[in-house]
C-alpha cells in the first residue's frame, strides 16, 4: 500500500528497507506533544485568519486534544509506516475527526512543522538544562561557604603549586556553570523565532498571520526568511555547543572526583549513595558515578559533532539529511541533564578529608611563593632575586627531607642574612590562603563573600547568574 499521507501518484509502496530507512517514528515521537501544540496554534490562526470555518477549526482542535490524551495515556499505537510523529497525529486525527481533518495541514509543510518541533523541544530542554545548573552551582556554593577556611593544595601540571581552600575550587566550577548558563540563554534567545509558516520553502499564498503563530508558542517573533526557517539547525547546534562545553566542565570535575576518592589522595569522601563496591574486592569504594559523568562528555560531543557534519555540505533548503538532528540532540541533552543532577547530588554529599588536605597543601613546598613574597615585601629584594634565594633554601629543605619551615633561621641567613624570624609567620599554609586577599584570591574572607553572593544571586526570583 501506497502512504496515505503522500502517495497519491505512487502505484505501490516504499521497499521494506526504504521504509526503515525513512522513518523517523521511533524517535520523534517524544515531539507529540510539540507537534500538537504547534497544529493547536496553526489551527487556531487559521480560523481567526478566515481560511478555515470556525466548525472545522473546532472540530480539528477537539481532535488534536483527544490524540493528545491518547498518547499520553499510553494507548497510541505508533506505526513505522506513518513515518514520523508528523504524519502519524494526523492520520489518527482522520481516523477521529474524517475528512476535515484534512485541512489542518493548509498552509503548512512537515518542514516548517518539523522545524518548529524541534525548536520547542530544545527550548524546553535548555530551560531545564539552566535550572539544573543554577542547582549545582547552588550545591558548590553552599559547600564553599562550608569550606571557604578549609586548606587544600592548589595544583599546576598536577603539581603542588600553592595552597588553595576547597571553597575556592568549588567557587571555580560556579563561575564555569555561570558561564555555561550564559551560553544556554543566548542560544535560546537567538533560537526564540519561529519557523511555522514557512510552508515547505517558499512561504505560501494563504493569508495566515505568522506573527499570532509565533505569538501563541511563546516566541519572539517570526523567522524572516523562509528558506533559512526550514534549512536552520543552528538552534540544535548552538545548544549541543553550549552543552559541550558544560559538559566538558563536568567531566574536569568528574575526573578530580577520580582522582581526589583514590586511597593515594584520600582528599574527599563521596557517600555511599554514589559510590559503588566492587564484587571481588572488598575495600572497593569505586566512583563510577563520576567516572560515568567524565564518559558521557563523550556522547554530548560526539552529538555536535556529528550534527555539524550532517549540515556541512547541505544545499538550501531542507534535505531529509536533517532528519538525523534527532537522536543525538535528544541523547546528548538527556546525558547533559543526568550528569548535572548526578554531580548534584554528588557534590551535596561530598565531604573534603580536612586533615588529609591540610597535610598534601603543606608538602611539595607549596608556600615557597609566599617566602618569595616576604623576601620582596619585607627585604625590599627583586622578584627575581627573592624566587633564586628561596629556590636555594628549598634546594636545603629538600636535601634535609624537611619542610621550609623547619629549616633553621640560621640556615636560613645562610642563603639571605637580613631574613629575621618573622618568616616564619608566612610559611604557614593558614597564613598562605588568608594573605591572598586580591580580588577573585583565595583567602578565606573573599570565599565567603563569593559564596554569599552566589547564594543570594541564585535564590534571586530570576535566578540570575
Ligand atoms: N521526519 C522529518 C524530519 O524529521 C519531517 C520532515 C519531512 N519533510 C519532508 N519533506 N520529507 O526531518
Amino acid at each position: 500500500m501506497s502512504n496515505r499521507m503522500w502517495g497519491g501518484r505512487f502505484a505501490s509502496g516504499p521497499a521494506e528497507i526504504m521504509e526503515e530507512i525513512n522513518a523517523s517514528i521511533g524517535f520523534d515521537k517524544r515531539l507529540a506533544p510539540q507537534d500538537i501544540r504547534g497544529s493547536l496554534a496553526h489551527v487556531a490562526m487559521l480560523g481567526k485568519s478566515g481560511i478555515l470555518p470556525s466548525a472545522d477549526v473546532a472540530a480539528i482542535e477537539d481532535g488534536l486534544k483527544a490524540v493528545r490524551a491518547e498518547i499520553e495515556g499510553g494507548g497510541f499505537v505508533f506505526k513505522r509506516e506513518l513515518e514520523d510523529i508528523h504524519m502519524s497525529v494526523e492520520s489518527r486525527l482522520t481516523e477521529i475527526v474524517g475528512p476535515t481533518a484534512g485541512r489542518l495541514h493548509t498552509a503548512r509543510s512537515r518542514n516548517d512543522q518539523v522545524a518548529t518541533d524541534m525548536k520547542l523541544w530544545v527550548r524546553d530542554t535548555i530551560d531545564s538544562l539552566d535550572e539544573q545548573a543554577a542547582g549545582l552551582q547552588r550545591a558548590l556554593a553552599e559547600k564553599a561557604l562550608a569550606h571557604a577556611a578549609t586548606v587544600m593544595p592548589g595544583f599546576t601540571h598536577l603539581q603542588s603549586a600553592q595552597p588553595v581552600t576547597f571553597g575556592h575550587h568549588c567557587l571555580a566550577y560556579v563561575e564555569m556553570l555561570a558561564r555555561d548558563r550564559g551560553r544556554f540563554r543566548d542560544a535560546r534567545a537567538r533560537l526564540n523565532e519561529c519557523p511555522l509558516g514557512a510552508a515547505a520553502l517558499a512561504g505560501t499564498s494563504f493569508p495566515i498571520d505568522r506573527h499570532a503563530t509565533a505569538a501563541a508558542l511563546g516566541f519572539d517573533r517570526p523567522t524572516a526568511n523562509s528558506l533559512d526557517s526550514v534549512a536552520d539547525r543552528d538552534f540544535a547546534l548552538e545548544s549541543l555547543a553550549a552543552a559541550s562545553i558544560c559538559a566538558v566542565h563536568l567531566s574536569r570535575f568528574a575526573e578530580e572526583l577520580v582522582v581526589w576518592t583514590s586511597a593515594q589522595f584520600n582528599f574527599v569522601r563521596l557517600s555511599d549513595g554514589y559510590t559503588t563496591g566492587s564484587s571481588i574486592m572488598p575495600q572497593k569504594r569505586n566512583p563510577d558515578a563520576a567516572e560515568l559523568v567524565r564518559a558521557k562528555s563523550g556522547r554530548v560531543i560526539g552529538a555536535l559533532t556529528g550534527l555539524l557534519i550532517v549540515m556541512k555540505g547541505l544545499p538550501l533548503a531542507y534535505s531529509k539529511d536533517m532528519q538525523e538532528d534527532k537522536e543525538g540532540t535528544f541523547d546528548a541533552l538527556q546525558a547533559l541533564s543526568l550528569c548535572l543532577a548526578a554531580m548534584t547530588g554528588m557534590v551535596r554529599d561530598l565531604e573534603p578529608n580536612a586533615d588529609v588536605l591540610a597535610r598534601a597543601a603543606g608538602s611539595g613546598y607549596a608556600t615557597a611563593t609566599d617566602l618569595a613574597d616576604w623576601l620582596v615585601r619585607e627585604l625590599g629584594l627583586p622578584f627575581r632575586e627573592a624566587h633564586h634565594v628561596t629556590g636555594r633554601l628549598v634546594g636545603a629543605a629538600s636535601a634535609k627531607g624537611i619542610g621550609l619551615e623547619e629549616l633553621s633561621l640560621s640556615e636560613m641567613q645562610e642563603a639571605e642574612p637580613r631574613i629575621t624570624d618573622a618568616v616564619y609567620a608566612v610559611l604557614g599554609v593558614e597564613n598562605s590562603v588568608s594573605s591572598r586577599t586580591s580580588y577573585g584570591g583565595t583567602a578565606p574572607d573573599n570565599v565567603r563573600a563569593q559564596a554569599t553572593r552566589w547564594l543570594t544571586l541564585l535564590d534571586a526570583p530570576s535566578a540570575a547568574a
